[in-house]
């Protein structure tokens, strides 16, 4: 099982993102600040729902945004399973398609 693909939107520095994967190694190449542990987090927090850096939800999304959007797909033996976490700064709502 791996994460195949992953979209962001309105994700802390990213305005819009999609991103696919390797079933083997994957390298984040980018200057200081330009989002690699943002994109790290954004990984975390579609898996648990929280971040591993802030308690804060709301600073995860955009500033000057109303959500942010982490869209990914997981890649199992047998098809795939959709995963979408959608914030806001009243809420927090998961989706997931198994
Ligand atoms: N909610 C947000 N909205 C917009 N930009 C944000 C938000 N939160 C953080 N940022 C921006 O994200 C950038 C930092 O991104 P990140 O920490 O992922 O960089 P990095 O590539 O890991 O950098 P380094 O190589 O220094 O570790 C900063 O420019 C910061 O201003
Ligand atoms: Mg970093």
């Amino acid at each position: 099982m791996y994460l195949s693909a992953l979209q962001l939107d309105h994700y802390r520095n990213y305005d819009q993102v999609a991103l696919e994967f390797s079933p083997d190694t994957n390298v984040l190449i980018g200057e200081n600040a330009q989002g690699k542990t943002n994109l790290l987090e954004a990984i975390y927090v579609l898996a648990l729902a929280r971040s591993h850096r802030t308690n804060n939800d709301r600073e995860l999304i955009q500033w000057d945004s109303e959500f942010a959007k982490i869209t990914g797909q997981v890649q199992r033996t047998v098809g795939q399973v959709p995963l979408e976490l959608v914030l806001s700064h009243k809420a927090k709502k998961p989706r997931s398609i198994i």
